[in-house]
């Protein structure tokens, strides 16, 4: 049964949040609102970054141990003075005088996150732990990022946020999928237990210029494919599903998040719903129409379907995505063309 906590409702802390920490008074303190952006090396991180930096009221302090992330998103910011990036790993313990806590470090391509798959739990539990601590230490908001995929291979769909998912607890995915869903349990238990103010987004496929050019997700494989003169490879039976949020949206709605009043989960993505082939014939006809598409083998717990339900985040944030997929695909087109050095035909 669907619980509060589990229809994007608040969930009512028994405590009052922990006091920000006495040296945010300290003598050479501006009035400016201190972020952490964990991860803010990475695709949706340093998209953040650039946002939150807008804001001249902000002072962001990147923490990124640079597993699939790069300096290189944030070379805009390195010696901005409002701006600090410190080499970290958050599976170590962290000690920094923070407001909010954007918790986004943890790898989210499948590539990556099955290389390692001790060290992706380990960062999952482990450093969601670390970062909850520290919040409560010194008295700050933090929001997760959690993913469309703590509900596995569903069985309901669109998929609500009261839904509880159809997960492989001991597959090859499940280092991510159930260190996510741990993640999630921590927040929860951190906010009744110590008060913390916690906020939940759960966050379904996005797409946009500094994705990881060969991570094997799938926009950005058939683009960087298609833009190569190479076969696009759609993986069997193709009728599997997907939606796309482009990032400037996710980014919009993660700040929602964090500025209102509701502890979430709140499902953040596009509800707008493609076939893996269907995507694939869009890119072929946008970015390179000579190619072929042919078909691969899949791979084991591949979701078939996966579609937000977002109404809470219409009702409560007053968020819905902006960037239809033909209108982003030639945005991440530029980038992508810029990285690996392919001008347009003509
Ligand atoms: N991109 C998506 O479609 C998507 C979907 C669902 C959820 N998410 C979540 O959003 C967040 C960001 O995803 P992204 O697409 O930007 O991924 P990304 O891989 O580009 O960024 C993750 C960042 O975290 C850093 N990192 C990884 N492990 C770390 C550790 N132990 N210590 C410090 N830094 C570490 C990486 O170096 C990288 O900069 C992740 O938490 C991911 O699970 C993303």
């Amino acid at each position: 049964m669907a619980n509060e906590a589990s229809n994007g409702r608040n969930v009512v802390s028994t405590k009052p949040p922990p006091e920000p920490s006495p040296l945010r008074k300290a003598k050479f303190f501006k009035a400016n609102m201190r972020i952490l952006v964990t991860g803010g090396a990475g695709f949706i991180g340093s998209h953040l970054v650039d946002k939150l930096m807008e804001n001249e009221k902000n002072e962001v302090i990147v923490v990124d141990n640079y597993f699939t992330g790069s300096k290189d998103n944030l070379r805009q910011w390195i010696g901005h003075p409002r701006f600090e990036l410190i080499r970290h790993d958050v599976t170590e313990p962290l000690l920094v005088e923070v407001d909010q806590i954007y918790h986004l470090a943890c790898p989210a391509s499948p590539i990556f996150y099955k290389y390692n798959p001790v060290k992706t739990i380990k960062t999952n539990v482990i450093g969601t732990l670390n970062m909850l601590g520290l919040a409560k230490r010194v008295g700050a908001r933090i929001l997760l990022t959690s993913t469309s995929e703590v509900y596995g291979d569903p069985l309901v769909h669109p998929q609500t946020e009261d839904y509880w998912g159809n997960v492989n607890p001991i597959g090859v995915r499940s280092c991510y999928d159930e260190g996510k869903r741990v993640a999630e349990t921590l927040m929860f238990d951190y906010h009744r237990q110590h008060g913390i103010e916690i906020r939940i987004a759960r966050i379904f496929n996005t797409y946009g210029p500094r994705m990881n050019i060969d991570d094997g997700r799938v926009v950005s494989n058939f683009l960087a494919q298609a833009i190569r003169d190479e076969p696009l490879t759609v993986q069997l039976p193709g009728t599997q599903t997907r939606s796309f949020c482009y990032v400037s949206d996710m980014v919009d709605g993660l700040i929602r998040l964090m500025e209102g009043d509701h502890t979430g989960p709140i499902n953040i993505g596009n509800p707008g719903e493609f076939t893996m082939l269907e995507l694939a014939e869009t890119v072929k006809e946008m970015i390179n129409p000579d190619v072929k598409i042919i078909s691969v083998e899949n791979t084991p717990d591949d979701p078939r379907q996966r579609k937000p339900d977002i109404t809470k985040a219409k009702e409560l944030l007053g968020w819905e995505p902006k960037i239809k997929l033909r209108n982003g695909i030639p945005l991440m087109e530029d980038d992508f063309r810029k990285r690996l050095g392919i001008l347009r035909k003509n």
